[in-house]
């Protein structure tokens, strides 16, 4: 019987230091031997946000005894991995260059192939972690940085549909959070803030609803927060805000990405209907919901990455990893970091697009 590919997946584009293991499957879904994922809450939780220097140097303190931790988990001595692959951007320069390097040794020691990812692409592939899905599919893409709709034509293959033309979603939900005086990590703490206020209480704007395709624009959401916060004081009033907040971005989705529909029927007349939901952002509850119905008013299917490979990991990055490793497609070891990497290199550039502001 053929030996099993085994990949060790390393990401530390961000606040993440995350390392795992995976093994090929005759399923064709990989099997996660590990997946060990530390955050940083604790560090950037007084600042508001990520602090590039102090995250660059919390990966230089852990990344060995995250690798050592996912190595043991796994129950696989190192002689059995296949290869290793890492995440090369787009990031924090600081901090990919930490779980880059971590790799290329880790590669040059073991002798065996060292393979670059996209982090993008990691979000992209993240739920052939547990699901069969065929290309092409659309991809909406919702992080910290990005929020994109993509074409998913094959491995390192796609066609961006729409951008978002200033703030990635996620840093809506962060900014947002903060001006409500929300803690940090402000995406999943809004979440649960928002479930005590009343959705219709304040009136939001919907940037370029009837415009611009499936562009998104969120940056006038949050100058509209930003100016209805200097006018309430009451807890009640903030619940309130944050649930309005929730819901125009549940509108907005939906709107835009019945037009994503459309626009990848249109390259895809031929295809399965998927759409892959992925990035931290997937993990919102009411954005999944909202998202299942209007992909069912549409005929399509949803897919999204399990609570735990939403966010960042290695697994994603393995997985990417393990699809390279299969085509023998690798790098070298004087691979650079790249803080901009998008994923359709022929796609014009917006500011936000590609970009980790
Ligand atoms: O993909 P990710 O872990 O890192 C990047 O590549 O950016 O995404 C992190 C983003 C943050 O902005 C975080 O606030 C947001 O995802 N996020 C959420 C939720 N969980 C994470 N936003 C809204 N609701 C959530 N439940
Ligand atoms: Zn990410």
């Amino acid at each position: 019987m053929a030996k099993k590919a085994i990949i060790l997946g390393i990401e530390t584009s961000c606040d993440e230091t995350a390392v795992s293991l995976i093994q090929d499957e005759d399923s064709g879904i990989p099997r996660i031997l590990s997946n060990v994922i530390s955050s940083q809450f604790d560090i950037h939780k007084e600042f508001g946000g990520v602090v590039p220097e102090l995250a660059a140097r919390s990966h230089v303190e852990k990344i060995d005894l995250i690798a050592k931790k996912a190595i043991e988990e796994s129950g696989v001595s190192l002689d059995k991995v296949s290869a290793i692959a890492a995440t090369s951007g787009p990031g924090l320069i600081i901090c990919l260059t930490v779980g880059l390097n971590f790799g290329k040794a880790m590669a040059s020691s073991l002798n065996v192939p060292f393979i670059g990812v996209n982090h993008l692409e990691g979000h992209a592939l993240s739920p052939k972690l547990h699901s069969k899905i065929d290309y092409p599919y659309l991809l909406l893409l919702i992080s910290g940085g990005h929020s994109q709709y993509l074409s998913v034509n094959g491995l390192g293959n796609y066609k961006r549909l729409g951008t978002t033309i200033d703030d990635a979603l996620g840093e809506a939900f962060d900014k947002t959070a903060k001006l409500l005086g929300i803690e940090f990590p402000g995406g999943p703490n809004l979440e649960k803030f928002a479930k005590n206020g009343d959705p219709n209480k304040f009136k939001l704007p919907k940037p370029i609803i009837n415009k611009g395709g499936c562009n998104l624009s969120f940056a006038g959401l949050k100058t509209a927060i930003l100016r209805i916060t200097k006018t309430i004081s009451s807890q009640q009033e903030k619940f309130d805000l944050a649930a309005s907040f929730q819901k125009t971005i549940e509108e907005i989705l939906y709107k835009k990405t019945k037009i994503a529909f459309q626009e990848f029927n249109k390259i895809n007349p031929e295809s399965n209907n998927n759409i892959v939901v992925a990035g931290g952002v997937a993990a919102n509850e009411g954005i999944r919901k909202i998202l299942i119905k209007v992909s069912k008013e549409n005929g399509f299917n949803t897919l999204f990455p399990d609570l735990k490979l939403c966010g960042d990991n290695g697994a994603m990055i393995a997985m990417v990893g393990l699809e390279k490793y299969k085509i023998k497609k690798f790098d070298n070891l004087d691979l650079p970091v790249s803080p901009r990497l998008p994923l359709d290199n022929d796609a014009k550039f917006l500011k936000g697009a590609g970009v980790k502001l």
